[in-house]
């Protein structure tokens, strides 16, 4: 058994298993993250072992706040902005690492930049403030496969291999952070997420757009196939086959024997919630042969949620 409640211990000895070199998983208000003391090379080593993840796609740094970031790569004048609008909250940095950083290279994946968050979540505050330190942590789930909102979900996925999984209350945005490059002149919109390019638009007043060409770097957030379900997936539907699970929003169509709405009143911050949890409830299911998903506006959070929807139905296919 290695699920322990968030309590004032449990987060103490988590903050010592990291010391002491090993991975706990730990809720952030995006998506359980697998953590480990970023400063020891082969304790990040084992995130990628036991995610199966290529070590060609670096890991985000959690920091307890700006101060400790700034510590560890260079904060420029919209850095400084964002941060101190955002932070702490879903918005991860990608920004020139310093050369005094410590950071092994395996954090990085030998690239001249970091990616740095200061997450919102209690637990993760509350972790990062008795470990001391910066945690390395990717989301806590096997690579390629569908992020985890829930506790249960990260017990599927690794089952014994993690010694503890500190479980908390239900996450609020369900969707993994927005990601902003802003190492080169321009800022440049990595990964759609929990937090609206359009909020950070406002705040940078300068709008804001995706890379042009795939990156040097070729990470899962870009690669099509990512979020894989078993089950196909079918998006934008018309109408749901008796056979096929519903994924719904707003009205739901009639016709399907098993369905979850990801949210009635068509408010994305509830979809977003949602989303992964209802994905995974619909793929364990064994008496449908795909799951039928009605149209979500390309939107606000509406955007990232469609993406990661692409991603999934993509992935489905092989
Ligand atoms: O919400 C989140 O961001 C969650 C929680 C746990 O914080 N973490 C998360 O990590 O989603 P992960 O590893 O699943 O996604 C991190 C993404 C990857 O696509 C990776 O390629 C990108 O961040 N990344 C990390 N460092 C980077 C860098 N220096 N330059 C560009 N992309 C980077
Ligand atoms: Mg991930």
């Amino acid at each position: 058994m290695s699920l322990f409640p968030s309590t004032f211990e449990n987060i103490q000895k988590a903050a010592q298993l990291l010391k002491e070199g090993e991975l706990i998983a730990f809720p952030t208000e995006t998506v359980y993250g697998l953590g480990a003391d970023a400063f020891q090379e082969k304790a990040c080593q084992k995130i990628y072992t036991l995610k199966g993840r290529p070590t060609f796609n670096p890991l985000i740094v959690h920091c307890f706040e700006k101060e400790q970031a700034e510590t560890l790569a260079i904060f420029g004048k919209e850095a400084q902005k964002l941060a101190d609008q955002f932070w702490p909250g879903p918005l991860t940095l990608v920004l020139k690492k310093k050369k005094t950083s410590h950071l092994p290279e395996i954090v990085t994946s030998g690239l001249e930049t970091v990616a740095l968050r200061v997450p919102l979540h209690p637990t993760a505050r509350a972790l990062l403030k008795a470990f001391g330190g910066p945690i390395a942590a990717p989301s806590a789930n096997r690579s390629g496969f569908l992020s985890p909102t829930c506790a249960t979900h990260v017990l599927e996925d690794f089952q014994t291999k993690l010694v503890m999984v500190l479980d908390s209350p239900p996450i609020e945005v369900g969707l993994e952070s927005t990601i902003l490059d802003l190492s080169e002149e321009t800022p440049i919109l990595l990964r759609e997420g929990g937090l609206e390019k359009e909020r950070i638009e406002v705040c940078l007043g300068q709008k804001i757009f995706k890379p042009q060409k795939i990156s040097k770097i070729t990470s899962p957030g870009q690669l099509l196939r990512h979020y894989a379900p078993s089950l196909p997936l079918r998006l934008n539907v018309g109408d749901v086959k008796p056979n096929e699970g519903l994924l719904a929003f707003g009205k739901p169509f009639l016709g399907s024997k098993i369905s979850f709405n990801l949210s009635e009143t068509e408010n994305l911050e509830e979809a977003a919630q949602n989303l992964f949890a209802f994905l995974h409830f619909l793929d364990a299911r064994e008496d449908i042969i795909g799951i039928a998903v009605q149209s979500i506006p390309e939107e606000g959070l509406g955007r990232a949620i469609n993406d990661r929807l692409r991603r999934a139905a993509e992935g489905s296919k092989h």
